[in-house]
Parts: C-alpha cells; structure tokens; sequence
C-alpha cells in the first residue's frame, strides 16, 4: 500500500489519469490511494491567486511559496515522519526504472507539480527532497510527469499487477529491452510467427529470446547494455553480432 499526495493546480486531471485502467484497479482494491490536493484552495488572496511576476523581471508568471507550503503542511500533519517530496521538473534527475522501484518502496510520497515558468526557490529548498525529471523536453506542467511517475511505481507496489501479469521479465530486466511477442494467428498477411516459438522447446525459446533483447538493445538502446548484468554467453553473442 503506498500513499500518492499530489500538490497541483489542477486535481481532476490527476484523479482522471489516474482513476483508469490497472492503477483504477489497484485504487479500488486500496493497494495504491492518491490525494490531490489543490494549491489554490490555499491561496492567501480573495482572488484565489497563487503566481505572481519574477523579481528581477523576466517572461512569465511563478509559483508563490506560500500557498504551496501550507498545501504541504495540510499533507504533513496528518502522516507520520517526513515523506519524501518529489519535483517535477526538467532541471532534475531523468527517471528510471530503478527509480520507480526505489520509490515503491515508500508508505507516502508526495508530488509538487510546477506550472507557468517555475515555483519561487525558496518553498523548494524548504520541502523538496528529490529533483525528477522524465526526459530532455519541457511540457507546461508537472502533471503529466507526476502521472507517469505514479503509474511506473504502481507497477512495482505488491499486488498492483495480480499474478497474470509478471513485472519480472519485462523491458529493463537486466537493463536489457524485452524480446519480440506474438499471438495467434501463426501466420498474419503472409508473415509467419517464428518456427522455433512453435517448436515446443523451452531451452531454444529461452536462447532465442535472450538473442533478441539483446540484438534490440544494441541496435536502439547501447547506452543500456553498459550496466546490464551480462554473463559469458551474452558477451559472446553480443561480440558476434558487434562484427556483422
Ligand atoms: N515539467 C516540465 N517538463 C518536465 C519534464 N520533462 N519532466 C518533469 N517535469 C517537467
């Protein structure tokens, strides 16, 4: 069971993206709980404002620090230690697989999504814990990233998945991209499912799959295969193919 707080301007599309599909699911079964709290229910002004322009000069509009700080607290005060504080933005970190399971591994975790052209330093340097990013391009707000960051966790939470579906063997298993799949019919507008996936022997499928992640990963992924956890036939095979 994880506890997901989001501090957002807008808090249906948080519930919404969230609310579908297997993280719908493992909300209903209350192996995942999300709470979106709104930072403008905490603004300080009749006029429910919660930007103002940048000292300094400069385009654009920036998240003033109070609103956010008591939205926080509104969180804080009601759960037990100090939950860490994730920031969206891409100035952070880029996530990663090996991310989403480290964070799995909190009871509660709280989001703070920036909109126009950033949040006022300060309330950052008071609550945040973790700078994230989710890759090298700018999006207008830190909703989405905290919706992909919420479902790649959800993944890894116990019972989230059910037991049909392995989260085991997947893309990134040994930092390695996953094997080709396929489904019947065997043979679909003349191309033919591989013979040796028909073939009934498990040690050849398993060699053949081992083959492909790593000629995918090789071919669009080379970067990964730097930290994948390799042994001598993967090496060999991979020093083959490097020589075609
Ligand atoms: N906010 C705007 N762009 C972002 C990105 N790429 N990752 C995380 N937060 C963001």
């Amino acid at each position: 069971m994880i506890n997901f707080h989001v501090l957002t301007l807008f808090p249906e599309m948080i519930m919404q993206g969230i609310n579908t599909s297997i993280t719908g699911r493992a909300m209903e079964k209350g192996y995942i709980n999300i709470n979106a709290v709104n930072i403008r229910d905490f603004s300080n002004d009749k006029h429910n404002h919660v930007d103002d322009y940048p000292y300094g000069g400069g385009a654009g509009m920036i998240m003033q620090p109070e609103p956010i700080y008591k939205a926080y607290k509104s969180i804080t005060d009601g759960v037990e230690g100090q939950p860490r504080v994730i920031y969206l933005t891409p100035q952070g970190k880029v996530f990663n697989q090996a991310m989403a399971e480290e964070f799995a591994g909190e009871k509660e975790l709280i989001f703070l999504c920036g909109h126009y052209e950033g949040v006022d330093e300060r309330v950052l340097e008071m609550i945040v814990t973790d700078y994230v990013s989710i890759g090298d391009f700018v999006l207008t707000g830190g909703e989405l990233p905290a919706m992909v960051m919420i479902d790649a966790i959800s993944r890894k939470v116990e019972g989230v998945l059910g037991n049909d579906i392995s989260s085991e063997i997947e893309t990134f298993y040994d930092n390695l991209l996953e094997y080709p799949q396929y489904t019947r019919p065997e043979e679909f507008m003349g191309m033919r499912v591989p013979d040796i996936l028909l073939s009934g022997h498990h040690g050849n499928i398993e060699k053949w799959r081992r083959e492909k992640s790593l000629e995918r990963t090789l071919k669009n992924r080379p970067d990964l295969l730097e930290n994948a956890n390799l042994d001598k036939s993967d090496i060999e095979y991979l020093s083959k193919l490097k020589k075609k």
